[in-house]
């Protein structure tokens, strides 16, 4: 038996999105979301983004795993796992259908309360992002998304209204869900999915996503120092998808990049943790010719607003190599794979380590909690004869994961208050829109056409899960 040791009280769980697993896109007043209008692709196929809800398209949020009508059985299963906590997202097409109306739906509200007090039952604390890749549409159409500043009010009074709604139920809360995967902006999907923006031709695309991820912070911002007026006990964090970037050798140049890389991270989270722009960041605005506006008051609000913990996803690391002949695309044209390390079967690097690495960094940087809210393994799972999943492959990665955490805290003295596994249960992929990339420990019977019963079982991985969070992370 190994003795990891972690903290008291330290929040093991699962995580999810409501998008990802919800359904009932139009049930109970419910309004249309980016998520809505996105139709499924695959490992090396995009997802399209359709002009509206369009006849003939499949889309696979419509129905998600139908956690909308089965989350008593979902929570109950969780419980009996042992989750200490369980994150998700609050759908904001729930709350305000279309994101500009003055009042809320409470239809909406009430599937929260129900749902939050499911959680509370069984002792499970309720972790929320309050934006995770699902805005409403109309806000998309007739605003243009963040581009446009006034979704800073829209949001601010979603935020405020569901923390005050919930603020005796729920403590741990998170504003914008991977907010830097938008540095990718060559890409449609991240910055669609971060801030329902959609380019015109004509756009610079750098400068329309720099000013809405400024629009973003401050409004990040804003709802830290709501939060903390309406609840003190609040913790409310920002949430960074922290790929992290290796220099391919000891090149100068390579490291000189790889510095570089790293900064598409650090200028969300400088902001989110220090309450300022970095200088590199105004350096970088200046060298781009960028004009970002930034209005009277708004650095005053970043400094205002700083987060109380740092919310992570980790899945992989990657490694950049300087003056390379050939280029894989615009966004990732640095790019290469690490030779030291194996891929997942949809290209992703596994990295223990690399984990550990992260934590460190981050600490050092910031010196502030840090949660690590997703990690994960998607993978093809086969049902044997038995009925049975046998997903060992899973329970290693995430072994491998946890250990790397365990020496985070016991052997750097990085303070980590907790960790869940993404996509506990089985669920649509936000990247590709499958369902046969699964991440669950309980198995979900639909396949990427929409097609299965929605039966729910447990996977091998069911049980060893049970057996670390019964133990402390103690037994791996
Ligand atoms: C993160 C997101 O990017 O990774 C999740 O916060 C997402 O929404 C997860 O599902 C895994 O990515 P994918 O593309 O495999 O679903």
């Amino acid at each position: 038996m190994m003795s990891n040791k972690f903290p008291e009280g330290f929040l093991w769980g699962g995580a999810v999105a409501a998008h990802q697993l919800e359904g009932g896109w139009n049930e109970g007043g419910k309004g249309i979301s980016i998520a809505d209008v996105m139709t499924a692709g695959s490992h090396g196929v995009k997802r399209k983004i359709t002009d509206g809800i369009q006849d003939g398209n499949y889309y696979p949020n419509h129905t998600g795993i139908d956690f909308y009508s089965n989350y008593k059985e979902d929570v109950a299963l969780f419980a009996q796992m042992g989750f200490k906590c369980f994150r998700t997202s609050i759908a904001w097409t729930r709350i305000f259908p279309k994101g500009d109306e003055l009042e809320p739906n409470e239809e909406g509200l009430k599937f929260y309360d129900n749902l939050f007090d499911e959680l509370l039952k069984y002792k499970i604390e309720p972790v929320i992002t309050l934006s995770h890749f699902e805005m409403p549409y109309h806000l998309v159409k007739e605003y243009g998304g963040f581009r446009n500043r006034q979704c800073i009010d829209f949001f601010v009074r979603f935020a405020e209204t569901v923390m005050k709604r919930y603020k005796d139920k729920v403590k741990y809360w998170m504003t914008f869900n991977e907010i830097n995967n938008q540095a990718d902006f060559e890409e449609d999907l991240f910055p669609f999915c971060n801030s329902g923006i959609i380019f015109n031709e004509d756009d610079n695309r750098e400068e329309v996503v720099y000013q809405a991820v400024h629009h973003e912070l401050v409004a990040s911002a804003k709802v830290v120092k709501i939060g903390h007026e309406i609840n003190p006990d609040f913790k409310i964090g920002c949430m960074m998808a922290m790929v992290p970037i290796y220099p391919y050798s000891c090149d100068p140049e390579d490291m000189m990049l790889c510095e570089e890389e790293m900064r598409k991270r650090w200028y969300y989270a400088d902001v989110h943790c220090r309450g300022a722009y970095g200088n590199y960041a105004k350096k970088m605005w200046e060298r781009n010719g960028l004009n970002i506006v930034i209005e009277p008051g708004d650095e005053q609000i970043l400094k205002e607003g700083k987060v109380d913990y740092i919310g992570l996803s980790y899945y992989m690391s990657a490694a950049v190599k300087a003056n390379l002949e050939t280029k894989a695309n615009e966004a990732f044209k640095n790019f290469v794979k690490n030779p030291f390390i194996k891929a997942s079967d949809w290209g992703w690097q596994i990295d223990p380590v690399g984990l550990r690495y992260t934590l460190n960094i981050l600490y050092d940087r910031y010196q502030l909690p840090l949660f690590i809210v997703e990690n994960g393994f998607g993978a093809i799972d086969q049902i044997s004869e038995d009925g049975m999943i046998y997903d060992d492959y899973r329970i290693t990665y995430l072994r491998n994961h946890i250990e790397e955490m365990e020496k985070a805290i016991n052997l750097d003295g990085v303070n980590v208050i907790g960790y869940t596994v993404w996509g506990c249960i089985d669920l649509i992929s936000f990247g590709t829109g499958e369902m046969k990339k699964r991440y669950g420990m309980i198995y979900v019977d639909r396949d990427n056409e929409g097609n299965g019963t929605l039966a729910r079982s447990k996977k091998l991985s069911f049980d060893w899960y049970k057996k670390v969070i019964e133990s402390n992370g103690q037994q791996l």
